[in-house]
């Protein structure tokens, strides 16, 4: 099978069933974000939102309907074995061949944690009945180890909203409002998901550093948010013409390229946040961490030490740790133990 390796990053140009048995090691991944084909008799679906298919990749490869029964059975169950124990999947999926998914799922140990609903613009105009504008998200984990969720990585639980709100409440609610992103001009892979779905799944469900896989690549959505979360991204797609577009245009970004773009959660108890670091912290930071790691306190376990020692997040620490060459950027292996 072709694969293409992009800053450490390898992407299999392939079945993912075939690939992810050949390739992808027993509870290796973090993260599962992946939008299966819909297998729709006649591929119809596409037409809800990219209304002029001029710039539409060809290419898309579907699933016959008669088969995604099994197909679903099939891919749900590597996805399963590659997951570690306590990693999290989360699986897009449209009503016509969610009973197919659901299921599948059902036929192995993952365990439900939601069931999303996930509401978007550009639904299709009916007059004789209601507007269809949500797909299912099933997220999923495998247990045996205490899954990643990051409570406080978008807001803090304390923050309040204009309306005070709990924007950190309303951000968990299992009904997320997303548009689809509307690129004129541009070429892209049919229904490709957008960028903010993403980036709340991954930042929710792993860590720079963890390896996210995708097995329906697609348009690289989900590959392109992960590397710029800095997470480690891996997938496959079958699709030879979709598969060399899409790495040619991951090539162009950089690993973390969405990391400043992001918004930083107020967190109550680290009164130091937002503001620069002095020349004394900065050495108090350095000293501490090698004394906390020279006397066999893990890496992670030292930085949520100094969190509340220094009243400081755990993302600017690591930062600051990084430019001062203590600890090296995750993404090539180098995870904090
Ligand atoms: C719904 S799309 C994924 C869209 C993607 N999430 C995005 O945002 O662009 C499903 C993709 O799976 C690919 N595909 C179909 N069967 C496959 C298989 N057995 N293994 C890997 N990819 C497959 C299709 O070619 C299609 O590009």
């Amino acid at each position: 099978m072709r694969s293409e390796e992009i800053n450490g990053n390898i992407f299999y140009n392939g079945d993912c069933i075939r690939g992810a048995r050949k390739y992808i090691p027993d509870d290796s991944v973090d993260l599962i974000v992946t939008d299966p084909p819909y297998g729709i008799n006649g591929d119809r679906l596409h037409q809800h939102y990219n209304r002029d298919e001029t710039f539409v990749v060809e290419g898309y490869v579907e699933v016959p309907a008669a088969g995604y029964g099994e197909f679903s059975r099939r891919w749900i169950r590597e996805a399963e074995r590659i997951l570690r124990p306590g990693g999290s999947i989360y699986i897009v999926s449209g009503y016509t061949n969610l009973y197919h998914i659901l299921h599948a799922l059902r036929q192995t140990g993952l365990r439900e944690v939601n069931h999303i609903i996930w509401k978007y613009n550009f639904g299709v105009y009916t007059s004789r009945k209601y507007v269809s504008s949500h797909y299912h998200i099933l997220f999923y984990e495998k247990p045996g180890d205490r899954r990643t969720f990051n409570l406080e990585s978008r807001y803090g639980i304390g923050e309040k909203g204009p309306d005070n709100g709990s924007p950190n409440y309303r951000d968990r609610e299992d009904v997320w409002n997303i548009n689809r992103e509307y690129k004129p001009g541009k070429t892209k892979n049919k229904n490709e998901l957008p960028t903010d779905l993403l980036v709340k799944m991954i930042q929710y469900s792993s860590n720079e550093g963890d390896l996210v896989c995708d097995m329906f690549l697609g348009g690289f959505s989900t590959a392109r948010v992960a590397v710029g979360l800095d997470r480690r991204a891996t997938g496959f797609e079958v699709s030879d013409r979709v598969f060399d577009l899409k790495v040619a245009e991951l090539r162009g970004l950089g690993q973390g390229w969405l990391l400043p773009s992001l918004r930083a959660p107020q967190i109550a108890g680290h009164k130091n946040r937002g503001r620069t670091w002095t020349g004394d912290e900065v050495e108090a930071l350095v000293s501490r961490f090698a004394l906390l790691t020279a006397s066999g306190t893990t890496k992670k376990r030292a930085i949520e030490v100094l969190e509340s020692e220094l009243g400081r997040g755990r993302w600017s620490i690591r930062k600051m740790l990084v430019k001062q060459g203590i600890i090296a950027r995750r993404g090539k292996g180098g995870g904090d133990s």
